[in-house]
């Protein structure tokens, strides 16, 4: 069972600004994403939906063909939520040395099949 997840992925042209660094709205495309699969993952077979994001911060810009290395790992769980930290870090293509870019939590509540926040069952792996 992993308890951190991980994404890699390089900045391209179409994902900057005008001011000709990473949009910051695609990174919070990645962390939402990174966040469900933690979710969805730790609790096969349940439906999640982001609830909100929490302590938001963009330390450092990243710019044209750095790498973005995202780990997300579960928190808390609650009742029906779930919260998830989601740090992203960059570093330059041929540099492995990282700087913490953005960091946050995500809240994400399980729900029934019509949207309405159920019990997040169990761990069954
Ligand atoms: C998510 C949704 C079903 C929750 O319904 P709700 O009636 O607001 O939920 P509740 O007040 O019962 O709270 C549900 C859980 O979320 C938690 N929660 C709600 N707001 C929170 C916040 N701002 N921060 C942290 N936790 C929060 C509650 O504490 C509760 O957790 P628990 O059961 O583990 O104690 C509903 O708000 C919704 O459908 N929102 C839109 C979701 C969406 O479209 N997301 C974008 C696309 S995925």
């Amino acid at each position: 069972m992993e308890d951190e997840f991980r994404h890699f992925c390089v900045v391209r042209q179409e994902h900057l600004n005008h001011y000709g660094s990473l949009f910051g709205g695609h990174l919070l495309a990645i962390i939402d994403e990174m966040a469900y699969v933690a979710c969805v993952r730790t609790y096969p077979g349940r439906n999640f939906v982001t609830k909100a994001l929490k302590d938001v911060e963009f330390h450092v810009p990243a710019h044209l063909g750095d790498v973005l290395e995202t780990h997300a790992k579960l928190e808390q769980v609650g009742r029906t939520s779930c919260q998830i930290r989601v740090q992203v870090f960059i570093s330059e293509a041929m540099d492995e040395k990282r700087q913490l870019s953005f960091d946050g939590l995500v809240v994400l509540v399980c729900v029934d099949s019509q949207g309405v926040p159920t019990e997040v069952s169990e761990r069954n792996i």
